[in-house]
């Protein structure tokens, strides 16, 4: 089998290279010809654990390629799989379509044989017979079909996400597409994952209410956390009691800064707006946007508050940034509203990230960025943990009291116990837990 994979983000590289490690032929096309170049020469633009080897090894044994052109690429293929962004249209949330739409109309040009045209961006229902149209009107001699294949990669475990997937959902709705679809992911029949077949429309569904409904998840748990902070309950007892329930489940129930990164805040947004469009309006998804958004300067405020009220001429010492770790991606992540406001009271933020820094140099003008953890709470007022790295988890507590100038520790992500923290002699702020620690969990 031969694929041709347009758009070499971080879909479109994850998948290509996960399936050529599967055996398929892949192409990986962009437009970006100096991108091209560097994943030629084996330079991976993201930070994915064990993307690169996995690139490395498929591309020595001549099953991966990258290339800028298209019509070759799609000519030699099976099935072209559309993998271009779909970003949030500045203005109005809807999902910008214009490059799924202009890769379609390329393909359509390229097509020799009979190909399976699959969209692998998150896109909104209907946009898969949108493609179809846009290619029988460019090429109405074409054979081909569409599909919808969506991906449920999560940032820092796409490789084994992708090669021991909970599910795959295949929008196909002819025998010739499903048996395509089903020859590329014959390695995955073969571990016996569920494979569900379904109309477009309802692959495209699937997407967006499985994040939907995991955003939701973790809205709900972040506010239970907010009543157990105010009737002195324990979130993560709360959890666990709730998640023993199979019905419920023990996953996504991990109260924080509120949820960030490419696709939970980019995708309930753009669902919100479907439903409008349809006049079919998805309340309480529209609840948990809002109360999303909210909650991120909300942690502002929380690391003022225990800072006696202002941080007006005080330093933050910041661990992490990116919106959750192993990850170098600073999209909607918590950390950008959290500096925003703390920057807008008057203060002055150190902070550090072990892969995110990079990235956070550009969005972040007025943080001082600092080597490494101990160095970031030098002389700090209070030390914040925003992104749960796990070199966070076990820090020397001496040295850290040593470095800040007042021992106030806000942990966002909960990964301290109150106990520990607070016998180390420290004033410890967190998530939904007693000050006082009465917690048996931990
Ligand atoms: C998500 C989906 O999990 C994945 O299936 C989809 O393909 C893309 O979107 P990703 O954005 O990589 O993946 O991250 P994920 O691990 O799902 O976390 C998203 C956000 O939710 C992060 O900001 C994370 O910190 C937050 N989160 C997650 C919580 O606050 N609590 C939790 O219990 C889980």
């Amino acid at each position: 089998m031969r694929i041709a994979m347009i758009g070499t983000g971080y879909v479109g590289l994850v998948s290509g290279a996960c399936f050529s490690e599967f055996g398929v032929e892949v192409t990986c096309v962009d437009k970006d010809a100096d991108k091209i170049t560097r994943l030629q020469q084996g330079e991976i633009p993201i930070f994915e654990p064990g993307l690169d080897q996995l690139v490395k090894s498929n591309a020595a044994a001549g099953r991966l390629t990258f290339s800028t052109d298209l019509n070759t690429a799609v000519k030699q293929a099976d099935a072209v799989f559309i993998a271009v962004g779909t970003p949030s249209r500045r203005g109005d949330g809807h999902a910008d379509l214009s490059y799924v739409y202009a890769a379609a109309e390329e393909i359509a040009q390229a097509i020799d044989e009979y190909t399976v045209i699959v969209t692998k961006s998150t896109v909104p229902v209907g946009t898969g017979r949108e493609v179809e149209r846009i290619i029988t009107k460019t090429r109405p001699d074409a054979e081909f079909d569409v599909a919808s294949n969506p991906e449920f990669l999560r940032e820092g475990s796409a490789i084994n996400d992708f090669m021991r997937p909970d599910r795959v959902v295949i929008g196909a709705e002819t025998d010739r597409a499903k048996e395509v679809m089903r020859q590329l992911y014959r390695v995955l029949y073969l571990i016996e994952t569920p494979i569900l077949f379904t109309a477009i429309e309802t692959s495209e569904l699937i997407k967006y209410a499985a994040n939907t409904f995991l955003a939701t998840k973790i809205t709900f748990i972040n506010e239970i956390a907010d009543l157990c902070e105010q009737v002195g309950a324990d979130v993560h007892d709360v959890a666990k009691g709730i998640g023993l329930d199979g019905r419920i489940g023990k996953k996504f129930l991990h109260a924080g800064p509120g949820y960030g990164g490419s696709c939970f805040p980019k995708d309930t947004l753009a669902l919100v707006k479907t439903a409008q469009q349809y006049k079919s309006p998805l309340r309480i998804v529209e609840a948990v946007v809002d109360v999303n958004d909210k909650r991120k300067t909300a942690m502002a405020r929380r690391i003022i508050d225990a800072c006696g009220g202002s941080v007006n001429g005080k330093t933050v010492a910041m661990l992490g940034l990116t919106f959750k770790p192993n990850t170098d991606d600073m999209r909607d992540s918590p950390s950008l509203s959290i500096v925003a406001a703390l920057i807008d009271a008057g203060a002055r933020v150190q902070a550090y990230d072990p892969e995110g820094m990079d990235e956070a140099k550009k969005l972040m003008p007025d943080v001082i960025f600092c080597t490494d953890a101990y160095a970031t709470m030098e002389g700090a007022d209070v030390l914040a943990i925003v992104t749960e790295w796990n070199e966070f988890r076990s820090l020397d507590l001496a040295r850290v009291k040593a470095s800040l100038s007042t021992p106030i520790i806000v942990d966002l992500r909960n990964i301290y116990s109150p106990n520990d923290i607070e016998q180390a002699g420290f004033e410890y702020h967190c998530v939904g837990r007693p000050a006082m620690a009465r917690s048996t969990s931990q």
